[in-house]
């Protein structure tokens, strides 16, 4: 049986939400979708994510929302982080952070294993993202029967690092963050099926989902500027990773952009 997911970038903006609202169930019967991660981070309104966005994106056929560096802009998500099985946080914040890094969640008998984890290089500086992941595949070895990591990074070496000492490790490996999909999907030599960057599901014309004039005023001036979302046409980016149960690994990858 093949078990197809789909990925999607960071989702930019009230409009980006009311896109996969009005559209993901329907892009989720059209190409057999059985299992549908997001990342959310961006997703409320004044950016970050909030319970209004993330109950959104669960409602209209996301199975599993990760996040990243604005995770905990809305004080409001730490106890959501806490209840919600869903939803993950980068796994390398401080022990005693709200929520979890890794979940295991249920779809068609099999047990999907979500991680998240941020980057170090032009980022908080936090634990470790290499220990963090082989800390995390320990905790939930045994308990799972496909892996999924997003990387929230900034740097590509970064990421294609990760994706080199994880590889055969982990199933699925995508990065977030930058908002700009990258062009190079591949199935990895031992198995694991790997991309730099989902891309963003946000406004097309802004600046990584945001105003363009914010950014321009913010980069010309270096004075303070209050960053709203842009209002313009929302494109989704992602990918599709199909995994075959029989063979146990993903034998196929391809970039989705709608
Ligand atoms: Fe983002
Ligand atoms: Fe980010």
């Amino acid at each position: 049986m093949i078990f197809r997911i789909l990925a999607l970038g960071d989702v930019a903006g009230p409009n980006a939400v009311k896109r996969i609202k009005e559209e993901l169930c329907g892009i989720r019967d059209e190409q057999n979708v059985d299992f549908v991660v997001a990342n959310g981070e961006n997703s409320a309104a004044s950016n970050g994510i909030d319970i209004q966005s993330a109950n959104t994106l669960f409602q209209y056929g996301v199975d599993a929302i990760t996040t990243g560096n604005h995770t905990f802009k809305r004080r409001e998500i730490r106890e959501y982080l806490d209840y919600t099985r869903g939803i993950v946080r980068p796994g390398n914040f401080p022990p005693d952070t709200s929520g979890r890094g890794y979940t295991v969640l249920y779809c068609k008998n099999l047990r999907i294993l979500v991680m998240n984890v941020l980057g170090v290089i032009y980022l908080e500086p936090l634990a470790c993202p290499f220990h963090t992941v082989d800390r995390m595949l320990k905790g939930a070895e045994g308990k799972y029967d496909i892996s999924i990591l997003d990387i929230h990074a900034e740097a590509t070496s970064e990421k294609i690092a990760m994706s080199h000492y994880f590889d055969g490790k982990i199933d699925i490996i995508f990065g977030t963050h930058t908002h700009v999909q990258t062009a190079d999907e591949r199935i990895m030599q031992n198995g694991t099926a790997y991309i730099t960057d989902l891309g963003m599901c946000g406004p097309d014309d802004s600046v990584l989902g945001i105003k363009t004039e914010n950014i321009i005023e913010k980069l010309t001036t270096h004075m303070p500027v209050k960053f709203d979302f842009s209002e313009n046409h929302v494109t989704l980016h992602g990918a599709v990773f199909d995994y075959d149960t029989d063979m146990k690994k993903v034998v196929r990858v391809e970039r989705f952009v709608r």
